[in-house]
Order: C-alpha cells, then sequence, then structure tokens
C-alpha cells in the first residue's frame, strides 16, 4: 500500500509511538490528523509538520468519551473528504495489585484500551464502508492469551480488543474492503514503561517503523520484537502448572510497584 496522499488518523499522536508514527509518516507525504488530550503538544507536533510542507491536523479529546471520538472523526471526515487509514494507539498501562484489588482501575483500563477503539471504530466504519476501502490498526499487546501477576487490568483489555479485532477482520475484508490490522508490541522504551525495567525493549523509532512497514504490507498481525514474540508465543504453550510456576515477580517487572495489604 502507498501511504501518499492517503488520510491517516492517529490516536494516541502526543505518545511514545504515536508521535514517531506520525513523523515517519509526515515523510510518505500522508495527510494527517492527529488526536490525544493534551492540546499544546499536539498543536507542537503539527506546526512542526505542516512547517515541514505536509498536510496535519489535529483535534484533542478524551477517548473515554464518545462524543470526543464521534467529533473528531466528523472534523477529520469533513476537512478531507475520506479516512483511509487510523492508526490507534491512545493507551494506558496501570498495574492493579492483588493486595489492593481494585475494580475501578480494571473498569479505567477497559475504558482507555477497549472501549475507546470500539468508538473509533463504531464511527470509522460507516466512512470506511461507504469509501469501500480502509484499515484500521488498534494497538493491543504481544501477551494477550494468557494472564500476567499484577497486570490484569491491562491484560484484559487488550485481550478484549485482539478477540474483537479478530471477530471483526475477516468480514470486514470480504464484505467492505476494511483491512483490520492487531498491532501486538513487546516492550517498547516510551514514557508508558519508564519507571518499569524492561529486558530487550526496543526504540520507539523502530517500532514505528515496523508498524508503518506492517500496514504497508497490509499484514493482518504485527507482532515485534522476534525475540519476544517467540518466547510469549512459547509460553502461550504452557500448560497451567507450568505456567503458573514461572516467577511472580519475574513476570510483574523490575519497577512494579510494592504495596501492603489494604
Ligand atoms: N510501550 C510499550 O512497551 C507497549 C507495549 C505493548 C503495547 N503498548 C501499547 O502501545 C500503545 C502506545 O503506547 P506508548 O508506549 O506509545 O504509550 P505512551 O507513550 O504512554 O503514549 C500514550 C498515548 O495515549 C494517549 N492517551 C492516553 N490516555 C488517553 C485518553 N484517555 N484519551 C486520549 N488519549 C489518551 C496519550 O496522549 P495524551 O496524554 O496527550 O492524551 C499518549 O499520546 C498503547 O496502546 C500501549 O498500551 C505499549
Amino acid at each position: 500500500m502507498n501511504l501518499n496522499g492517503k488520510v491517516i488518523l492517529i490516536s494516541g499522536a502526543t505518545g511514545g509511538m504515536g508521535k514517531e508514527i506520525v513523523k515517519l509518516l509526515s515523510k510518505e507525504r500522508s495527510k494527517l490528523a492527529l488526536f490525544a488530550r493534551r492540546e499544546e503538544k499536539l498543536k507542537e507536533i503539527s506546526d512542526e509538520i505542516n512547517n515541514n510542507g505536509t498536510e496535519c491536523i489535529f483535534k484533542k479529546g478524551d477517548v473515554k468519551n464518545i462524543d470526543d471520538i464521534k467529533n473528531a472523526v466528523e472534523f477529520i471526515h469533513k476537512s478531507y473528504g475520506r479516512i483511509d487509514i487510523a492508526i490507534l494507539t491512545a493507551g494506558v498501562l496501570v498495574p492493579n495489585p492483588i493486595q489492593t484489588f481494585d475494580g475501578s482501575i480494571i473498569k479505567n483500563s477497559m475504558e482507555i484500551n477497549f472501549m475507546g477503539d470500539v468508538y473509533f471504530i463504531e464511527h470509522l466504519l460507516p466512512i470506511m464502508k461507504s469509501q469501500k476501502s480502509g484499515t484500521i490498526a488498534v494497538t493491543s499487546t504481544l501477551p494477550d492469551r494468557r494472564g500476567v501477576p499484577g497486570w490484569g487490568a491491562y491484560g484484559a483489555s487488550k485481550a478484549a480488543l485482539s478477540w474483537l479485532m479478530e471477530s471483526l477482520r475477516a468480514e470486514a475484508k470480504q464484505r467492505y474492503n476494511i483491512n483490520m490490522i492487531t498491532v501486538k508490541p513487546g516492550s517498547v522504551k516510551t514514557p508508558m514503561i519508564e519507571g518499569y525495567h524492561r529486558r530487550g525493549a526496543i526504540q520507539a523509532d523502530r517500532a514505528a517503523e515496523l508498524i508503518i512497514k506492517g500496514i504497508k504490507k497490509e499484514k493482518k498481525v504485527i507482532q515485534f520484537p522476534l525475540g519476544q514474540v517467540l518466547m510469549i508465543r512459547s509460553m502461550d504453550r504452557l500448560p497451567v502448572f507450568a505456567y503458573d510456576k514461572i516467577d511472580i515477580e519475574k513476570q510483574k517487572c523490575d519497577g512494579y510497584p510494592v504495596v501492603e495489604e489494604k
């Protein structure tokens, strides 16, 4: 797929991976539309892109708010006349320790990481259906098949997202020529994992490169880096009794908060 002239919406455009994706797309001469909560950051990034000769607009919003998403999609569609690709990266990573088990953390993670993308898909599908083409790429996570101690809120929201995408993928393509892509990154050095030590984490610009390359190739699933893919997918095959013997603290990772019982 050639990205030149394509209208591309990027959510989470102020973040580690989102910002690098925007930078790379500006070199492809795509028409960009950015979405996130921090308006000054959006303006700063957008001004830089426009100054370099690539069209870029932005809309501030919170993915927890369906009206913000509706307004952003309408604004972008009105401005450019179409939306070819959406790369949805907005997300949060919040630990949920068993010692202080708290449903509100899980609700918040589901609202941002899962429902945020659901709202985008809901508002993008009618546009892409009428165009009879489009690509929606969401960002799940590499360990999306088995639970990880301490990270249930995050994992559950991403597993739900992977499941939803897999449910939509074949039908979206066959009925409407819409590509549904699930991006499953391993560890990537971004503000999200600052404070946690993740062995083998790759740089955000490299992750952005792999995501764009995968979208151009119209891959259905984009997962990286290879070493972590091999490790996680072989862990997926372990029987339950063996999986439960993996060291809990190692799975939580260095930097996981130390908590007292409630
Ligand atoms: N980094 C990793 O190792 C890793 C691994 C696997 C998957 N992922 C996934 O990859 C995606 C990008 O992660 P990243 O590492 O680039 O994260 P990041 O640097 O923390 O950036 C997160 C982005 O999401 C936006 N965002 C957060 N909450 C939002 C909300 N309620 N409404 C609108 N925008 C919101 C932030 O912008 P504002 O603050 O301006 O709103 C920011 O642009 C996420 O979905 C993450 O779960 C990351």
